[in-house]
């Protein structure tokens, strides 16, 4: 924000879009835009506002993404430029972000630093719940939010961050020593509390008081703001009002924009007039009468949280039933930001589907009291109004002031209930509110009323049930009644939008079975000897699992006290950049500034999964203002068609999403307003293969199945088999904060310099210059940072890259392409789902004696072939399905073992993802030891205990290795985690509770690191040393938020014996190290790390004689004496890479340089009614040799798992039938909150040896995803318990991932059995598995 001399505020997000008017004056980029629908807090800021009446300063935090500017009129906005810079003064929250290693790839920084600073704006001594609370509305995917609550609770009086449990006790207190004095040669510390600046709120800024002047109140009368298609008006009164209502019927209020943003950014609706009453104080008041309570429209969802904790705090407990049932959803519906922004007249009005508030106002007899200029009236919000009915809808004149809530009363129930995908900041699958009445002094129906949302198009009433129930006993029987008579009322049809019918079905009555139970004890409690409490054994189903602060403690190894205290190496350094992240001052691709003559693209893609293109009209697009082309296949100069790669369709598509044309226009809204004109008719191609069970009807495969063998396997079949079920693991999204971004400026001489984040530059290099047809020294990839890759910068940047080119090269012009969150999920695709056949050889005691696996990936529908040297490889597909054949043993030793992979050919576009393969392919392995496990009887620990490898060994594709570390981050991890004892305890809970259970998974884990294929181990880097001493390093490598540079700081500093400070590490570049090779599979420090080694070995055996000749000069002498010597102060360092192979044709080689091991175990508790789930604590104990920075890998070894235990348990990607998808955005694709990660969470740092690589340190960056699978387990445990009290069949299929929908439809009981099933072969689901 940037105030001008005429106190007009300018904002960085305007209309909803990142703002990139140079010319505004604006500069500030710390704010990030990720999905601009207001999910994922980004872009953050601080809305403060004078409140005329009270005299107060409000402070909110804000979703710039949907603040129209016109409604921040006589606002202060703050962003993270206005909290602190490293150019004036850092603040303590940022700082105590950075420093906590709060940060990765620094994209999500600013809007945590925000969410955190407007919370301690309102509460300089927050409790870690408000912490929590206020974090619930920022996604991170790197992280896993550990040490970003951690940040915040050190800000937190009464609990530091190790507090235990709430015990007041410091962990590491521990009288019985349990944790600290077996591990007392390794340290807890990540970093310094001493260092921190504290926090003093008299040093903020003060809230502008020129705006607290009459002139910003709306005593002066209308206002209105003219734009170039639409105007904005905000009234001075309420009858003025009531007055434009009346002019311009149509135009929409526009309050917190949360419904009217989205639906005119997402959905085209468009408005030539709003209005604006936001802080109208008409609409701003609480009316307190004896009956009940009346709260002006204007009310953010925030203030009415506030105003129903004072109601409820004020009146007696009966009397707020309602107010409390509103509470309850109010804590875990939007985020703070939305919570902030979103009012209750919007939300009442706005009528979703889904609507957490409206169920629960109706069924309390709430009202909405209308005005218009004819007068005012009150309509009942539990009449037709939800309904959507035409007939109750409000007129266009009308306005809603303000909501009556009345009390409840001594034998009124009132109750809210709720299943969403996530616990907060997720729209409710299905929820409901309802309340009963009964005569007083019995449990007689007097009155009933259930409301249900996310079953149909509107909030839906079951009144013919409640109508029939009138009268009748509140007993067992009525239940099964209710649950009967309700379910034929409330019908949702089999392909009904939205999917999961049947587990939609089980909610409507799962949840009125809650309510049944809820009322039954409220009965109880007010008159126990008539009315008994419901059995001791269904208590825990009452309530929804608590929203707890999450805790725990990480260990490694402590430095060696004789280290030199300069060396960095061991010690948990800083990110390189957290501070930048955490001030917005670290530039991102589209926080760069405008060139001149800059180009925005907007693609259009397919919308069809095979088709041909039948025609392209671009003439309406070419027409609007601002486009300047229209780029399609004809402008590629070169190869559109590189190496089975196609840039722009041409002839035909082969998925959906697939780019079609692009439109450069000068300014992005006018890019995307002209690719909504480009015109594309297509005809249908057969066959449109989607789905793994589809290509293998059409027997379509990308590439002969890779195979591994060893034993005889028929032989071995001799032994009890099992012939396991399919199992499927579906897609996962990268999700990468950061867009794929991309700006290309067009150079002279042909060239082309394009800024992105990828994780494979020389591939970008390569596409361009092929479809550009020039030679490759002509296109210079340079990358400085990128917010997250995850796999989905390696091959998708290349193509994206060269249709930028194309588009720069066509237009003259230098571009810039920033795919809208939407356009991401669909253009980049995820990991491939994963379909397993299986059959196991095994013995009572649980040796597994032969296996024989089959996994089939959906692959995509072209081959892309990667030529280097003389080795062509269908890339990613390829590298997927080798790493799941090889690495499907995980940590087990089967003697008789045939694993073979294939990909299917399929129209869905999938591209590899953290792990690459290996978290679908070893979860597989489990499913079949836990199914061994409950054939034979034993506890599926001991069977991995008795199939575990022991001693030095041969994989199945012959490859030596020693798993002494897997045996001991096994041990520990049993010993540690008190396995067997928390396991005992579950099976206590487990007996005491029937509606919720607890279970447990331990895993151990073998990784391997890095490519089969030698030459995708080398590295190269560059070393300069200045003539002030001043280093500068580059490499191969890519920061993708991992601490790679970091850690290239740490080994320069350590080579050269230099501080760090010394050393810079400004960007990878091709032009600077050309040929590198691919930043992933962990090996990033490996290769680079030896790279910048080599370099900095040669510069200091140069420098030796010099050093020799002056022991106890500096540095700085030794550099000009070196120069005076004529002595190169430049070097190339260089690594040849591990020494790798397979040979495929014999099914063996030394594929991997080393192994990784680790452990895992997970506790979980389900809630078998709904299928939702609590992770209640996880213990990671990880081997990493020596770790080169334990702050780092700790932070990569939890960001992992929480990815994992994301994508094992609630990440789904939904598609259509013909292959569309439908997730493209945070609010259909939910990856983790704050509320998802462990409340306890515990990781170790094992120590080991690995000469091979630097330092005798490991690659951790990739392995642990699949530790998250732990969660999968430990869910199916809990399952399993369930199942066995209900007297089901033991083995069951729990595939990937574990939703909501799994869990409870794998709980069957009497409300399963009793919802309507629909024969498959009669309708079209609206969504398809598609592995
Ligand atoms: C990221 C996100 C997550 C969300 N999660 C949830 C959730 O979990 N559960 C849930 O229930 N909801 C959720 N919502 C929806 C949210 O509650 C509604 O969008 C919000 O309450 C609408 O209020 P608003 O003030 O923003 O309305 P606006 O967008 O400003 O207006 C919406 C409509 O209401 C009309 N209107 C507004 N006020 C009045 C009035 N006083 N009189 C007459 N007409 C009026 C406007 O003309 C407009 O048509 C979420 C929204 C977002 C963006
Ligand atoms: S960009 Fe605004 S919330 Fe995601
Ligand atoms: S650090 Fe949070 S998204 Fe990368």
């Amino acid at each position: 924000w940037y105030k001008t001399q005429e106190n007009m505020l300018l904002v960085i997000s305007m209309q909803g879009g990142k703002c990139r008017n140079q010319s505004s004056l604006v500069r500030l980029t710390g704010t990030k835009y990720s999905c601009g629908g207001g999910g994922c807090g980004a872009c953050t800021v601080m809305v403060s506002r004078y409140n005329s009446t009270t005299k107060a300063i409000h402070h909110y935090p804000a979703t710039a993404c949907l603040v129209p500017i016109c409604s921040l009129y006589g606002a202060a906005v703050t962003t993270v430029e206005g909290v602190g810079s490293i150019k004036t003064r850092i603040h303590p929250v940022q700082e105590r972000l950075a420093k906590c290693h709060g940060t990765q790839c620094g994209f999500c920084s600013p809007g945590m630093v925000m969410s955190i600073y407007t919370l301690l704006r309102n509460h300089p001594e927050p409790t870690p719940e408000q912490i929590t609370k206020a974090l619930g509305g920022n996604l991170c995917h790197c992280t896993g939010y550990r040490p970003i609550v951690e940040s915040g609770k050190t800000f937190c009086v009464e609990s530091t961050v190790c507090e235990l449990k709430g015990s007041g006790k410091c962990c590491m207190d521990q009288e019985d020593g349990s944790l600290v004095n077996r591990w007392e040669q390794m340290c807890t510390k990540l970093y310094d509390e001493d260092e921190f600046q504290p926090l003093d709120p008299s040093q903020e800024p003060i809230f502008p008081p020129e705006l607290t002047v009459r002139y910003f109140t709306f005593v002066n009368g209308r206002r209105s703001k003219q734009g170039e298609r639409t105007t904005w008006i905000t009234p001075a009164t309420l009858n003025d009002l009531l007055e434009l209502k009346a002019n311009f019927p149509k135009a929409p209020l526009v309050m917190g924009n949360t419904e009217l943003g989205p639906s005119i950014k997402f959905k085209n609706e468009f408005h030539p007039v709003f209005i604006s009453p936001l802080g109208l104080p008409e609409l701003h008041f609480v009316n307190t009468t004896d009956d009940g309570v009346t709260i002006g429209a204007g009310y953010s969802l925030a203030q009415l949280n506030d105003a129903l904790h004072f109601i409820v705090s004020e009146q007696p407990k009966e009397k707020t039933k309602t107010h409390r049932a509103l509470l309850k959803h109010l804590r875990t519906l939007p985020g703070a930001q939305i919570r902030n922004m979103a009012t209750l007249g919007g939300h009442v009005v706005s009528r979703p589907n889904f609507s957490d508030l409206n169920p629960i106002l109706a069924a309390g007899n709430a009202a909405i009291n209308l005005v218009s200029k004819e007068g005012q009236w009150q309509i009942p919000l539990n009449g037709p109004v939800l309904e959507r009915s035409p007939e109750a809808d409000l007129k266009s004149e009308e306005i809603v002031s303000s909501v009556y809530i009345p009390y409840s009363t001594q034998w009124h129930f009132v109750f809210g209930l709720r299943m969403a995908q996530r616990q907060e900041n997720a729209f409710a699958i299905v929820n409901a509110g309802m309340s009963v009445k009964f005569e007083d002094g019995t449990n007689t129906i007097k009155e009933l009323q259930m409301f249900y949302g996310s079953v149909g198009p509107t909030t839906v009433s079951a009144s013919q049930t409640c109508k029939q129930l009138i009268g009748r006993q509140w007993d067992d029987q009525m239940l099964s009644d209710a649950c009967r008579w309700v379910l034929d009322e409330i019908y949702i049809p089999p392909a009904a939008e939205g999917g999961m019918v049947e587990y939609r079905r089980t909610l409507i009555i799962s949840l009125l079975f809650k309510f049944y139970l809820k009322v039954r004890r409220g009965l109880n409690q007010m008159d126990p000897q008539k009315f008994p409490d419901i059995p001791e054994k269904f208590m825990s189903a009452l309530e929804d699992f608590p929203i707890e602060t999450p805790q725990g403690i990480q260990m490694f190894q402590c430095v060696d006290p004789h280290q030199p205290p300069q060396d960095p190496v061991g010690h948990p350094v800083m990110h390189q950049s957290a501070i930048k992240h955490t001030t917005g001052e670290a530039v991102y691709i589209d926080d760069m500034s405008c060139i001149d003559q800059e180009l925005f693209l907007a693609p259009i893609t397919s919308t069809r999964a095979h088709a041909k293109i039948i025609s392209i009209d671009i003439s309406e697009a070419l027409a609007l203002p601002g486009v300047v082309d229209v780029i399609t296949a004809e402008d590629v100069p070169g190869d559109n068609n590189y190496q089975g790669e196609i840039f722009y369709a041409q002839n035909e598509v082969i998925c959906v999403g697939q780019i079609v044309s692009t439109v450069a226009a000068d300014t992005y809204a006018h890019a995307r307003e002209a690719a909504k004109k480009v015109k594309i008719t297509y005809g249908d191609i057969e066959p449109r293969i989607i789905t793994i069970e589809q290509a293998l009807e059409h027997n379509s495969f990308l590439f002969d199945e890779k195979k591994i063998e060893q034993g005889n396997v028929e032989q071995a079949f001799k032994y009890k088999s099992l012939k396991g079920s399919e199992v499927h693991v579906e897609g996962q999204e990268h999700f990468c904060m950061e867009t794929l971004s991309i700006l290309a400026l067009p150079k002279e001489d042909k060239e082309m310099v394009l800024h992105l984040g990828t994780q494979y530059p020389t591939r970008v290099q390569e596409y361009v210059a092929a479809a550009l047809n020039v030679p490759r020294n002509r296109i210079a990839c340079r990358m400085k940072r990128t917010g997250g890759a995850f796999g989905g910068k390696v091959a998708k940047p290349a193509v994206l890259g060269a249709v930028s080119a194309v588009a720069a090269n066509k237009t003259g012009r230098p571009i810039r392409f920033i795919l809208e969150r939407g356009d991401d999920m669909l253009i980049t695709a995820g990991r491939h789902p994963l379909l397993r056949k299986y059959k196991i050889g095994f013995m009572n005691n649980g040796v597994i004696k032969a296996a024989d696996v089959k996994y089939y990936v959906n692959g995509r529908s072209v081959c892309i072939i990667l030529y280097l040297c003389e080795i062509s490889l269908c890339f990613a597909s390829t590298q997927v399905v080798e790493f799941i054949v090889l690495k499907s043993e995980n940590a087990y030793y089967i003697p008789n073992f045939r694993c073979r992979g294939r990909a299917c050919k399929t129209n869905p576009s999938n591209t590899a993802i953290r792990g690459f393969g290996f978290p679908q392919g070893t979860v597989v392995v489990e499913a079949y030891i836990t199914a061994v496990a409950s054939q034979c009887n034993l506890p599926p620990e001991e069977v991995k205990e008795i199939n575990m490898y022991k001693r030095i060994s041969k994989t199945a594709f012959k490859q030596t290795f020693n798993p002494e570390p897997l045996q001991r981050c096994w041990k520990e991890c049993l010993e540690k985690s008190s396995f067997y004892a928390r396991k005992l305890a579950a099976e206590e809970f487990n007996k005491k509770n029937y509606w919720k259970k607890r279970g447990l998974a331990i895993f151990p884990m073998k990784f391997s690191i890095g490519i089969p294929t030698a030459y995708y181990n080398q590295a190269a880097a560059l070393v300069h040393i200045y003539l002030d001493g001043s280093v500068l390093v580059t490499h191969g490598g890519y920061e993708l938020g991992q601490g790679l540079y970091t850690k290239m700081i740490q080994v320069a500093s350590h080579e050269l014996n230099i501080p760090q400070s010394y050393i810079h590490l400004s960007e990878t570049s091709t032009v600077t190290v050309s040929n590198g090779v691919l930043t992933l599979g962990s090996m990033g420090t490996d290769i680079n790390g030896k790279a910048v080694q080599n370099a900095c070995q040669t510069l200091m055996a140069r420098l030796h004689p010099i050093i020799r000749k002056n022991p106890k000069g500096k540095w700085e002498d030794w550099i000009a004496k070196a120069f005076e010597e004529s002595i190169s102060l430049s070097a190339t360092g260089y690594f040849k890479g591990y020494q790798t192979n397979m040979d495929w044709e014999k099914g063996e080689g030394n594929a991997y340089p080393y192994y990784v091991y680790g452990a895992a175990c997970s506790e979980v508790e389900v809630d078998c009614l709904t299928g939702a789930h609590k992770l209640l604590r996880t213990d990671i104990f990880m081997e990493a040799a020596f770790s080169i920075n334990p702050a780092l890998d700790i932070g990569q070894i939890e960001g992992a798992f929480i990815q994992g235990m994301r994508f094992y348990t609630i990440e789904e990607l939904k598609y259509s039938p013909e292959g569309v998808l439908y997730s493209r955005s945070p609010d259909d694709y939910k990856i983790p909150t704050v509320t998802e990660i462990p409340e306890e969470f515990y990781v170790t740092l094992v120590r080991s040896q690995n000469p091979i690589a630097i330092y005798s340190s490991k690659g951790l960056g990739e392995a642990r995803m699949f530790l998250g699978s732990s969660v999968l387990f430990a869910i199916y445990d809990a399952v399993a318990a369930a199942r066995r009290e209900r007297g089901l069949a033991k083995t069951f299929v729990l595939s990937s991932p574990a939703t909501p929908e799994m869990i409870r439809m794998m709980c069957v009981d009497q409300f399963t059995d009793m919802i309507p099933r629909d024969d498959p072969s009669t309708f079209t689901p609206w969504s398809i598995r598609v592995s």
